[in-house]
């Protein structure tokens, strides 16, 4: 391949998105998961909610915003995997091959990601499989508490919705951009968009919900400390699916005349949005059934199947809803796995069959290791073998969400920003942003080079105890 070759000649090998809503959806079922709805709830119950939710939104825009553009940008000029791409366009605009790297980081940060995403998506399926069965009817707090325990406890169960999760999530990419991940995001996110809704009015109508939004909305700055401005960045960036490559990734399919300022836009303001509106379902149901905002993982898988165990037919609701958790993880798995199979495809030159199963096959290795931390490598903790801070005495599936979440993502977000603001010439960078005013351009540009590089540095001195 010739790297200097122009980028209009450059073009994507596994083609590109059909239409500006495909991608939109694309990159929107990227971003919304289980992040959004299992994750960001817990977090903020455990981290005193309202203030953690206002340092997140301050995450979300000042620094999300800006690096989602650098990143969509970078893509759509690399037009391959994130890898590539960093090694093209560095050896373009410096003649440095070395920003490979910042896009191995991402690719790796997905591995780890999509090994414990499996697992706790296999959860959703199980209770989906509950749900229908009927075998959350008549729940007290109690069973549902046991039922949970249950599930964590055998690591049999939760490795056969482990592996059933990450063959559905290999068959759909073996099968490629359109007949694969375009199909099943129109499907599935305006399904998951519905059933939200629904459960929104039962909230408001069942749930204690002027309890859950106060929780949610007013601030109590005596939570805040470093680690909770850690975890709402770490969450911004998650949420987002930044920093991974992914983001990169999904550019690259991104036909030339799309907007990119235009469609980030859409897609933080949608991501946002299903944050709030999952913590709006759940809280008012938390506060109801008197049970902790605090719960960690658990939170949802306790508190949902209570709530429609009030009303009648309330199986129905609470397997539709499972389900639909189900179809967010799985978009969101999809454009953790597309960037190391196209690196597969593109440097190995296998099938794309056959880079699915390949890599797929090691993440679900590397999954074992989350499913065995919430059973017989409960008890296992880093700091009994070497000290440590407390960011570290978790559980290794903790262990693994925070090095990816808090450190590796924000690390290779910081460098996707900084090469796409500082590096790439000025004159390029304003080719992919053409359609915006020059105003808002150097806003971008402004962002990009000061305020989400200055914002991470800070938070991650913060966290570590230097300021
Ligand atoms: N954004 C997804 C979620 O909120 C998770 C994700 C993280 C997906 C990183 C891709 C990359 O669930």
């Amino acid at each position: 391949m010739n790297n200097h070759q122009d980028n209009q000649e450059r073009s994507s090998l596994h083609g590109q998105w059909s239409s500006r809503l495909t991608f939109i959806l694309a990159v929107t079922g990227s971003a919304i998961g289980l992040g959004n709805i299992w994750k960001f709830p817990y977090i903020a119950g455990e981290n005193g909610g309202g203030a953690f939710v206002l340092i997140y939104l301050v995450c979300i825009f000042i620094i999300g915003f800006p690096i989602m553009v650098s990143e969509i940008m970078l893509g759509r000029r690399g037009r391959r995997n994130p890898i590539t791409s960093m090694k093209i366009l560095g050896q373009e605009e410096q003649g440095n091959e070395a920003w490979k790297y910042v896009g191995l980081i991402g690719l790796m940060a997905g591995f780890i990601i999509l090994s414990y995403y499996s697992v706790i998506a296999g959860w959703t399926l199980h209770y989906f499989k509950l749900s229908i069965f009927g075998e959350l009817s008549n729940l007290d707090n109690e069973t549902a508490q046991s039922i949970f325990g249950q599930l964590t406890a055998s690591a049999s169960t939760q490795l056969i919705y482990h592996t059933f999760f990450m063959l559905i999530t290999i068959g759909i990419i073996s099968k490629g951009i359109k007949d694969g991940l375009e199909r099943s995001v129109k499907l599935m996110m305006p399904g998951l968009l519905l059933i939200l809704i629904i459960l929104l009015l039962y909230s408001v109508f069942q749930g204690d919900f002027m309890a859950g939004v106060n929780f949610l909305l007013i601030p109590d700055f005596s939570k805040v400390t470093p680690q909770s401005v850690l975890a709402a960045m770490g969450q911004a960036f998650f949420t987002l699916s930044l920093g991974m490559g992914c983001i990169v990734m999904y550019g690259a399919y991104l036909p030339k005349n799309e907007s990119i300022i235009g469609t980030t836009t859409t897609i933080i303001f949608c991501d946002t949005m299903i944050a709030l509106l999952a913590g709006m379902v759940i809280f008012p149901i938390v506060f109801q059934f008197g049970l902790k905002p605090t719960d960690g993982p658990g939170l949802i898988f306790l508190t949902l199947p209570l709530a429609f165990n009030e009303i009648t037919g309330g199986y129905i609701f609470s397997g539709l809803f499972f389900i639909l958790l189900a179809f967010a993880a799985i978009t969101s798995a999809l454009s953790l796995l597309e960037p190391s199979v196209a690196w597969m495809i593109e440097n190995k030159s296998y099938s794309r069959t056959k880079s699915a199963f390949i890599i797929g096959l090691l993440i679900w290795s590397l999954g074992f290791l989350t499913i065995f931390s919430f059973n017989i490598l409960s008890e296992f903790n880093f700091c009994e073998i070497r000290s440590c801070n407390d960011d570290w005495k978790g559980t290794l599936f903790d262990n693994f969400d925070h090095i990816a979440s808090n450190i590796m993502l924000p690390l290779s977000g910081l460098l996707f920003t900084i090469f796409a603001s500082w590096v790439m010439k000025r004159k390029h960078s304003m080719d992919e942003l053409s359609d915006i005013p020059t105003s808002v351009y150097k806003l971008w540009r402004f962002s990009a080079r000061y305020i989400a590089p200055i914002g991470v540095i800070l938070v991650f001195l913060s966290a570590i105890g230097i300021i």
